[in-house]
């Protein structure tokens, strides 16, 4: 089993995704990370499918593309299959309810209150993190090597993350581009307001090999301290980040296999 044990900084490597055991338990102090692939057979997708609460199934036939559909419904799935693991609950009995930017979380009287998750998908593959008692957002993003990094970078990058993009040698940007992204993105999603946040008005590191950090936040110099960033690596072509409020804990990263 592997543990990642954090005290400031701290990757989640490629090898870093194991079996869970039987008995899976989520301390105070822990924030576990689940690798889940998106691509199910139709019997997998049908059964996940049937754990679907009734607005998630209307949600899920409101999606016009089928590949978009069955990403939502196998993450979805995922999501209710590994939270009934903790909660010992049946997985279509969990109850979800929604803050106004859309962030989901389980109503109280199933949490206890204490039971904190966050779920990201991109291309086949998606990412839900829990830990206990605190705020947390996770976010998974393909690389891809022809996006038009610098172009959108200047858009919603700061400029402190531009210009350490604009430094870097043009083969090493994509990578950096979207591991920005997947920080900034983990980290709006903790505080769970979305892109209501300025992607623009705070500063994470982006630099290969600098450790994955909240650097600044503008108009609040103690918000970034409040806040650590983990660099989760599911890929070798995706790159991902949890944003996690605190920082004493350990990190266990764990493959969904569909069980339930
Ligand atoms: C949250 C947000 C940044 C996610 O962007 P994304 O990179 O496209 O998507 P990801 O795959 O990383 O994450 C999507 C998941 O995050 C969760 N999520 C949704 N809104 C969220 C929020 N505000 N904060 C944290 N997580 C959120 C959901 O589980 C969602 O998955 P699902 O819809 O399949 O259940 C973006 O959708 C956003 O800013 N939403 C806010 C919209 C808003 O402000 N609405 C106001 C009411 S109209």
């Amino acid at each position: 089993m592997s543990i990642i044990t954090k005290h400031k900084y701290m990757t989640a490597a490629i090898d870093s995704w194991n079996s869970p055991p039987q008995n899976l338990t989520l301390d105070i102090n822990e924030i576990h990370v689940w690798r889940v692939s998106l691509t199910q057979t139709e019997s997998g997708l049908q059964t996940l499918a049937q754990t679907l609460s009734t607005d998630e199934q209307t949600k899920a036939e409101r999606f016009h593309f089928p590949k978009d559909r069955s990403q939502f419904i196998v993450s979805r799935g995922a999501l209710r299959a590994i939270l009934s693991r903790y909660l010992h609950i049946n997985p279509s009995h969990l109850r979800f309810e929604y803050n106004p930017y859309g962030k989901p979380s389980l109503i109280i009287a199933q949490s206890g209150n204490t039971l904190r998750f966050n779920l990201s998908h991109s291309r086949r593959m998606a990412l839900i993190a829990l830990t206990k008692n605190r705020d947390i957002g996770v976010d998974i993003e393909g690389i891809n090597p022809n996006f038009p990094c610098l172009d959108i970078a200047e858009r919603f990058f700061s400029p402190l993350e531009n210009s350490v993009l604009r430094s870097l040698p043009e083969h090493l940007q994509p990578t950096a581009f979207f591991t920005c992204w997947t920080r900034k993105e983990a980290y709006i999603k903790a505080v769970g307001k979305g892109l209501s946040i300025p992607l623009n008005q705070f500063d994470v590191t982006l630099a290969p090999g600098e450790p994955a950090a909240l650097l600044n936040i503008e108009q609040n110099p103690e918000e970034a301290s409040r806040w650590s960033l983990i660099e989760l690596i599911p890929s070798s072509d995706m790159v991902g980040a949890v944003a996690v409020a605190g920082d004493c804990w350990k990190l266990h990263c764990w493959e969904w296999k569909g069980e339930f």
